[in-house]
């Protein structure tokens, strides 16, 4: 996947930033990038100063959906560890069926990552966020989360806002009404549930297009640089250093900021890049030339803490499904360790929704040794 450090666009563009500095503008007038997790921290622990642009939603993936403000800062409560052990057990199944069905009746067509990921971990997102759904209700909660997220997919890679009338803002509204009309009725029966159904909408669809992405990336490296023996972990990490999913996240500035000796006016939009963080050689141990390359087992040396480069951000808008996320694409990770991986094709990556690997086929054979 050396797509990722020779990428053109935004994210060639971000790669190729100052780095240790100031925050650096990107055009004249902005967009401006934290270059240091200094910066970073500051972006996202003031929301006060910081505010989520109003036209792009709170993973920075699901831009368009709505035109409302963030302003309001609704805050989410984390997975509980009985919710995230919920979410694992549920994908370890249907990522077994989903193994056992992707080709009807057999054969031994390459899988295709992105799509042999969408439905256990929808189910596995579902099962963790709606707790006392039965197993068909939460199928058909998943199905229609997918659907929305497909739907959300052509409006985000627009390069302008679709009009009110457009297909496929229609096509968006139309997968949004049917998931919330679902979610109200199945919500119904479940004691105790205060949340909007806009709200639960929200974390459904950030916990299940970003998951699917980060697991087909995992995916794609194991198979590119087996790894038997290596700490799952280790190359969940890794994997989250170097292909984060949701590689960039957008704030506003609510007033004239300083940021690392920068002065940005009001109203400017400010980036930070887990993606960029995770290539500072004062956060990653194995030294500045090793940082473009998969090494899982530089996390070996426990000197430097995994995470440091905020793939799952920080501050009262952190990733708040973190623990189920690891926790998915640790059981992932066991697999993918126990498995011979071979890629049908060369990955390139899809810089139109944060980032995914796509297409990211690949054939998989147990290895004998550490086959269950
Ligand atoms: C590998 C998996 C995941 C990664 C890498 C990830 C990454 C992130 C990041 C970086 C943010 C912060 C974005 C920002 O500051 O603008 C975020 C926010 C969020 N994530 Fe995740 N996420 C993952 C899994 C999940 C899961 C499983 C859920 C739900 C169960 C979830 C729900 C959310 C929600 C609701 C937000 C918005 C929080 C807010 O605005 O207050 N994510 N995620």
């Amino acid at each position: 996947m050396d797509g990722v450090e020779s990428a053109g666009g935004q994210l060639g563009a971000v790669l190729a930033a100052p780095r240790d500095g100031g925050a650096v503008a990107l055009a004249p007038g902005g967009p401006w990038l934290a270059t240091s997790l200094e910066q970073a921290r500051q972006v996202l622990t003031d929301p006060a100063a910081f505010d989520f642009p109003g036209n792009v939603n709170r993973t920075g993936d699901l831009s368009g959906s709505r035109g409302d403000t963030r302003s309001g800062h609704t805050v989410f409560a984390p997975v509980s560890p009985e919710d995230v052990a919920r979410g694992v057990e549920v994908f370890d199944t249907e990522w077994a069926a989903a193994l056992r069905d992707h080709v009807p009746g057999g054969g031994d067509e390459p899988y295709d990552a992105m799509v042999l990921l969408r439905r256990p971990v929808a189910r596995s997102t579902t099962a963790a966020v709606l707790a006392g759904l039965d197993d068909a209700r939460r199928d058909v909660v998943a199905d229609r989360v997918l659907a929305w997220i497909d739907a959300l997919g052509p409006v985000i890679a627009a390069p302008r806002r679709p009009r009110r009338w457009s297909g496929i803002r229609r096509a968006e509204e139309r997968t949004r009404g049917a998931l919330e009309d679902t979610l109200d009725e199945a919500r119904a029966g479940l004691p105790g549930e205060r949340r909007t159904t806009q709200e639960v909408a929200t974390i459904l669809a950030a916990g299940i297009q970003v998951p699917i992405a980060a697991g087909a990336f995992l995916l794609a490296w194991l198979a590119q640089h087996p790894s038997a023996g290596t700490d799952p972990a280790h190359v969940v990490w890794e994997t989250l250093r170097l292909t984060p999913p949701t590689w960039l996240t957008a704030r506003v500035t609510t007033r004239e900021v300083d940021l690392g000796g920068t002065r940005i006016p009001e109203g400017r939009v400010v980036f930070v890049s887990p993606l960029l963080l995770g290539r500072l050689d004062t956060l990653v141990p194995g030294g500045s030339g090793t940082l473009a390359h998969f090494d899982p087992d530089r996390w070996r040396d426990q000197a430097r803490r995994p995470g440091a480069w905020l793939p799952f951000g920080a501050g009262p808008h952190a990733c708040p499904g973190r623990n189920l996320g690891l926790a998915v694409l640790g059981s992932l990770a066991r697999w993918g360790g126990a498995h011979e991986l071979t890629l049908s094709e060369d990955v390139r990556v899809d810089q139109s929704r944060g980032i995914s690997p796509a297409p990211c086929r690949f054939t998989a054979t147990a290895r004998s040794e550490t086959s269950p």
